[in-house]
């Protein structure tokens, strides 16, 4: 093939070894596109019928996708069979045809499966890769394959059917965090511990009620993903390059085989927008920012100045100097990993937004935050499956901690309100009463009846009933409240909504 300039002809480099070996002598130097060679045999490409020249190698390396994008081999292989089988049904190829070509890619699925598939770069893209084997594998119906269709419809289709498989992992991760939660409720349902605002301990709270409080995020995120699933599952295939095709394709067919609900209504959008990866990440890293707030308590908790929680030995690690160091590496991963995936979402919404339609090769750049936003939250969530069950809660310091920062004083001041005092001036009572026994170094029920009734004198001694840390939490019975009657409450239809 003649190269541009100077460079005197050479022989094809990558002429394809059977056909060489066939010759008695080196083909003299034609055009890609010389009249007896067909567009499938150009050197390495499908695509270099018109192509004079072969691609450089520096763009070859450069535009390849296959390093990545050969994660999607399994929705490639499932597509091409529906839309192989299609192509027969609607008479575009015969019967035998379209068996050779399903038999040849359940034999390329094998030897991917078995490690045995040779991937190349100058094949491009994983579609290329695996059509280019069909061929060489079955001989003419492999090239027959691509009727009807283009790498834009189908690229677009492997991506939703992965995106739909990620979303059904990720719900059942979700589903397996969600049901370790409401079994870690149920046990601490009664536990006391302080609640906090700007974490400063506000009110007593039970530590089911903090369980399930992470448990409503993850349920909302699985929520947020079944919504995503119903617009990812929408089929593209039929809309070829941008502006549909000329065979009679039957995409109901096709749509039915891939368990798609429904066909694209427009080409031009169904090759193009990559809302659905989007929307994907965008579920991803709000789940994501959930796992980082249960992490970054689970950190509080686990040091030694809170000591509410006790991870166990293997799910932490050591320090290399400091021997009594016991680190909660686990929960500080997932907080530092949600980054990625909030980045991976970034990626993708700057990708999408300098598009004109239709297709643009910057969509092959959807791949890698994809997969990382996957991959990222897919772990994270497994590690935590793994942990959660093994929480250990240290009541008895969860009690302390509650009883330490005047946790109880709105009760005191809700106290004083049924005893007829409005509720302004109960709130500046009681804050007397905090001051001066802070001033002394002692917590509220510690001051007797004789100390309280300074600060008001509608208080009697059925006051330290009502200022106990177990009365007010039963107090807060409204419902999705604290009170560990509601807490049972709330898991049993936790329970019956699953
Ligand atoms: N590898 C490409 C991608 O991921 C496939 C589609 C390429 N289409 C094209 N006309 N170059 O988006």
């Amino acid at each position: 093939m003649p190269r541009s300039g100077k460079t005197p002809p050479k022989p094809p480099r990558k002429a394809p070894a059977r056909r060489s070996a066939r010759r008695a002598a080196p083909a003299p130097p034609t055009p890609a596109a010389g009249p007896e060679r067909f567009p499938g045999e150009s050197p390495g490409k499908l695509w270099g019928g018109r192509f004079g020249e072969r691609t450089d190698a520096r763009v070859e390396a450069f535009s390849e996708s296959v390093s990545f994008d050969r994660r999607l081999w399994r929705q490639d292989i499932v597509a091409s069979t529906a839309h192989a089988r299609m192509l027969a049904k609607v008479g575009v190829l015969s019967l035998g045809e379209a068996a050779a070509i399903v038999e040849g890619l359940e034999a390329i699925a094998r030897d991917i499966e078995a490690g045995r598939f040779e991937w190349k770069a100058e094949l491009e893209d994983v579609h290329m890769n695996i059509e280019a084997a069909l061929t060489e594998r079955i001989g003419a119906a492999g090239k027959k394959l691509h009727t009807g269709r283009s790498r834009n419809d189908q690229v677009a289709t492997d991506l939703r059917l992965y995106v739909r498989e990620a979303i059904d992992e990720l719900t059942a991760l979700l589903e397996a965090a969600a049901a370790a939660l409401l079994t870690l409720a149920q046990r601490e349902a009664d536990t006391v511990m302080p609640g906090f605002t700007h974490l400063q301990i506000a009110q007593p709270v039970s530590l089911g009620h903090h369980l399930l409080a992470w448990r409503e995020m993850l349920v909302r995120d699985r929520a947020r993903l079944a919504d995503a699933r119903q617009r990812a599952n929408v089929l593209p295939l039929g809309s070829a390059a941008l502006a549909g095709t000329v065979y009679p394709l039957d995409r109901e067919f096709v749509a039915e085989q891939l368990g798609f609900a429904a066909l694209s209504e427009n080409s031009l959008d169904a090759v193009s927008d990559r809302d659905f990866a989007v929307e994907f990440c965008a579920a991803c890293a709000l789940l994501m920012v959930h796992l980082s707030r249960i992490s970054e308590e689970l950190i509080l908790w686990a040091s030694p100045l809170f000591g509410f929680v006790r991870l166990p030995d293997r799910f932490c690690t050591g320090s290399s100097i400091m021997p009594q160091k016991k680190n909660p590496d686990v929960p500080e991963l997932v907080r530092g990993k949600t980054g990625r995936v909030i980045g991976a979402l970034n990626a993708l919404l700057v990708l999408l937004k300098g598009q004109p339609l239709a297709y643009n090769r910057d969509n092959q750049e959807d791949k890698p935050p994809l997969f990382d936003a996957h991959d990222t939250a897919a772990a994270c969530l497994r590690v935590y499956v793994a942990l959660l069950p093994e929480l250990q809660f240290d009541r008895t310091r969860l009690r302390e901690a509650a009883a330490e920062g005047y946790s109880t004083a709105t009760d005191l001041a809700d106290y004083l309100v049924r005893k007829g005092v409005p509720f302004r001036d109960a709130h500046h009572a009681v804050g007397q009463a905090v001051a001066y026994a802070a001033a002394r170094g002692c917590a509220l029920d510690a001051l007797s009846l004789e100390e309280l009734r300074r600060f008001s004198d509608r208080i009697e001694a059925d006051v330290y009933e009502h200022i106990r840390l177990e009365a007010s939490l039963a107090a807060r019975r409204t419902y999705g409240g604290t009170a560990p009657e509601q807490v049972r409450a709330a898991i049993a239809r936790a329970r019956g909504r699953r």
